[in-house]
Parts: structure tokens; C-alpha cells; sequence
């Protein structure tokens, strides 16, 4: 029987097996709310801290430097994959990312390039491979790729958006450009996270942020396949794969239908109901609501508590938050959050 180390815990929860401790780490952990972080962003935009393998790598490392995390999260973003098939990305300050030839017709779709992944994302692969040897074993380390709803949102409104109307008007209206395009995102997104494992990365992520604007009947007939396609492509590496979404609690065995070894919830269901309606064949990841952090630390250690409990004794659970990390989140509240679910786990 293979033992429980520092970093295979994360592996070992994901596959359901037994750990000496709840794994945590938070979804954004390397970002705006730490210090070091914004001092190399006065030198630096954020897409050339992604595009400098060092840069990337030292930023992935400022967490686990800082808490006792149980995993590394490469440091990049969703949206550069959408680079290499020809769209133009940028990062407006208080606007947030922005396409600017964004996909409206179908002769958009059809004007797409091929994605040469390992060329064009040939960056991220290399910090990936740094920052395994930085980490010489210490936790394990989370690559990551946006699920192809989530960047078919981004390529077609051009930004972010509230009520995702243009995305839904093409998928509703040009279903073939629209089924084109999700199948041409799965191929790259199964690539894309395979070489970032074969890069070093021992956990995979697909984040399907806005997921939850979708109904269950839309989810099913324009995403789910695509979805599927991809963490079967990505599973195909030998890591297991982690399948996050937002307001996805009224559609969760849809979710699970598209696959991955664990699904990780947002805090707008409660965990243990969540669990119920999940099949005894996958994990879970979850799910404190970010802003908790902002509370006073009694608060955030009953939140925390109330997670734990709910999964006390149970294989195959993966603390997080439901969301990103917020800029703002008091450091020192992080760090007893994390030090808290180790004591409290183990005890
Ligand atoms: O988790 C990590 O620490 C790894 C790094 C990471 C970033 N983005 C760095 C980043 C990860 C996993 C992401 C994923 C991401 N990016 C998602 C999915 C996760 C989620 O939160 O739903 C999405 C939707 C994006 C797109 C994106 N990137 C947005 C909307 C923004 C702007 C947000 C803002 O508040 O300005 C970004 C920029 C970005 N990506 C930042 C970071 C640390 C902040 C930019 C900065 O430094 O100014």
C-alpha cells in the first residue's frame, strides 16, 4: 500500500484514498491580496508575470512560502489559450481581461487557427517545470486550463459580462459555428492540461466559472459534450482531474456526468447535500465562501469548522474556497484559516 506524503496527499485525496491530513489550498492563492505579489506587479503586467517562466514560477511559489499549503497552483490564467487561435487579449486595469476582435459569426469561428499548444503555451509548461524543481517534493502542484464554456464566454462577449447575452444569442442561433467552436476548445483544453502533466503537474483543474448562467437543459445540449471531451482527453494523462463551476448546485449530476475525478462546488450549496447528490466514485472539493475570510477569525474558524465536520471521517475531500480568493482578504486571516483546517482535521 502506498503511504500518505507531503506531496501526494493532494493525489491521494483526489483518488479517494486514505491522507494523514485534509489537503487545502485555495483557488487564486498567488494574487493581489499578498504584498509580494503587487511589488512585482508595479514591474510587471500580468501577462508578462505568465509569460516569463521565472516570473510565473516565482509567483506560484509566494503562497506555499507564505502558508502551509497542501498544493501549488501554476501561476497563468484561462484566457491565453485564446491567444494562440488568433483572438487579441489584454488586461485592462479595472475593466479586467478584454478580447478585442472577439468571435461574433460563424466565418469567425471558421478564421480560428489551429492551436499549436506546446508552442504557443510553451511558457506555462516551463514554469511548470521550474517550479517542480523548486518544490523538490515538498506538496504537489495543480495545473490548470479554463473549461470551454468558460473561454467560449470570454471569445464571444469580449470580456466579462452579466446576462452572457451574445454568447447564448450564437449558441442559440449559429448552433453549428457554436458546436464547432466547443469542439475545437475541448481538443486544446484536453492537450493543454495532458502537457502541463506531462510537464510536472500531478493535479489538473477545469475551471468552468460561469457555467452556472447555463440551464440544465442548455448545459446538457451545448456544453456537457464538450466538457466531457475534454477531461476524458485530460484523465488520459494519468493525473486525476478536478471539474469546478460556479452555481452549478442545480445541475451537479450533470456535472458529474461530464466527468473528473473530484468536483469542486461553490458555497451556494451546502457541502454535505452536495456530497449526497454526488456518486460514491468521486471526490469533493469546497467550498467557504470567500468572503468569509474578511470576517473576524471566530467566524471564519466556525465556518471552516462546520465544512470540516460535515466531511469529518470521509476519504476524498479537498478543502477550498468556493471561488477565488478576493483582492483585499487580510493575509493573517489566510494563514490561520489554513493552519486551522490542519488542526482541526487532525485532531
Ligand atoms: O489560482 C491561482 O493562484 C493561479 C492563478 C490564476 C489566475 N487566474 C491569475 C490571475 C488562475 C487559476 C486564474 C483563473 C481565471 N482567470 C479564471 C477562473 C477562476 C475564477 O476565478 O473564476 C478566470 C475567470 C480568469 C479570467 C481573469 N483573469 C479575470 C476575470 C481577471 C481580472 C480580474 C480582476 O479582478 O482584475 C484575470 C486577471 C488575473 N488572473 C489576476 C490574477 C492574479 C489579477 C490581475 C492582476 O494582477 O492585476
Amino acid at each position: 500500500m502506498s503511504s500518505c506524503t507531503p506531496s501526494n496527499r493532494i493525489v491521494r485525496a483526489c483518488r479517494r484514498e486514505s491522507v494523514d491530513r485534509t489537503p487545502v489550498w485555495l483557488m487564486r492563492q498567488a494574487g493581489r491580496y499578498m504584498e509580494e505579489y503587487r511589488n512585482l506587479r508595479m514591474r510587471y503586467s500580468i501577462l508578462e508575470l505568465i509569460k516569463a517562466p521565472e516570473l510565473a514560477a516565482e509567483v506560484t511559489l509566494q503562497p506555499i512560502r507564505a502558508f502551509d499549503l497542501d498544493a501549488a497552483i501554476i501561476f497563468a490564467d484561462i484566457l491565453p489559450p485564446l491567444e494562440i487561435l488568433g483572438l487579441e487579449l489584454s488586461f485592462q486595469k479595472g475593466e479586467g481581461p478584454v478580447i478585442h476582435n472577439p468571435i461574433r459569426s460563424p466565418q469567425d469561428v471558421d478564421s480560428l487557427k489551429a492551436p499549436a499548444v506546446e508552442e504557443g503555451l510553451g511558457f506555462t509548461l516551463e514554469a511548470i517545470r521550474l517550479v517542480q524543481q523548486a518544490l523538490a517534493g515538498r506538496v504537489g502542484l495543480i495545473g490548470f486550463s479554463g473549461a470551454p464554456f468558460t473561454l467560449a464566454s470570454y471569445a464571444i462577449e469580449g470580456g466579462a459580462s452579466r446576462n452572457y447575452i451574445l454568447c447564448k444569442r450564437f449558441m442559440y442561433e449559429q448552433p453549428q459555428a457554436w458546436h464547432k467552436l466547443m469542439g475545437l476548445l475541448a481538443e486544446m483544453v484536453g492537450r493543454y492540461l495532458c502537457a502541463q502533466a506531462t510537464a510536472g503537474a500531478q493535479v489538473l483543474q477545469l475551471f468552468d466559472s460561469w457555467v452556472g448562467v447555463l440551464s440544465p437543459h442548455d448545459y446538457r445540449t451545448y456544453c456537457l459534450p464538450y466538457s466531457r471531451r475534454a477531461i476524458e482527453l485530460a484523465q488520459a494523462s494519468g493525473a486525476p482531474v478536478i471539474h469546478f463551476g460556479t452555481g452549478t448546485s442545480g445541475m451537479l449530476e450533470l456535472i458529474e456526468e461530464a466527468g473528473g475525478d473530484v468536483i469542486g462546488v461553490d458555497w451556494r450549496i451546502d457541502i454535505a447535500k452536495a456530497r449526497a447528490l454526488l456518486s460514491e466514485d468521486r471526490a469533493i472539493q469546497g467550498n467557504l465562501d470567500p468572503v468569509v475570510l474578511f470576517a473576524e477569525p471566530s467566524v471564519i474558524r466556525a465556518q471552516a469548522a462546520a465544512i470540516l465536520d460535515a466531511m469529518a471521517g470521509r476519504n476524498g475531500f479537498i478543502f477550498n474556497l468556493g471561488h477565488g480568493i478576493l483582492p483585499g482578504t487580510p493575509v493573517e486571516h489566510v494563514s490561520m484559516l489554513v493552519d486551522f483546517v490542519h488542526e482541526y482535521a487532525g485532531r
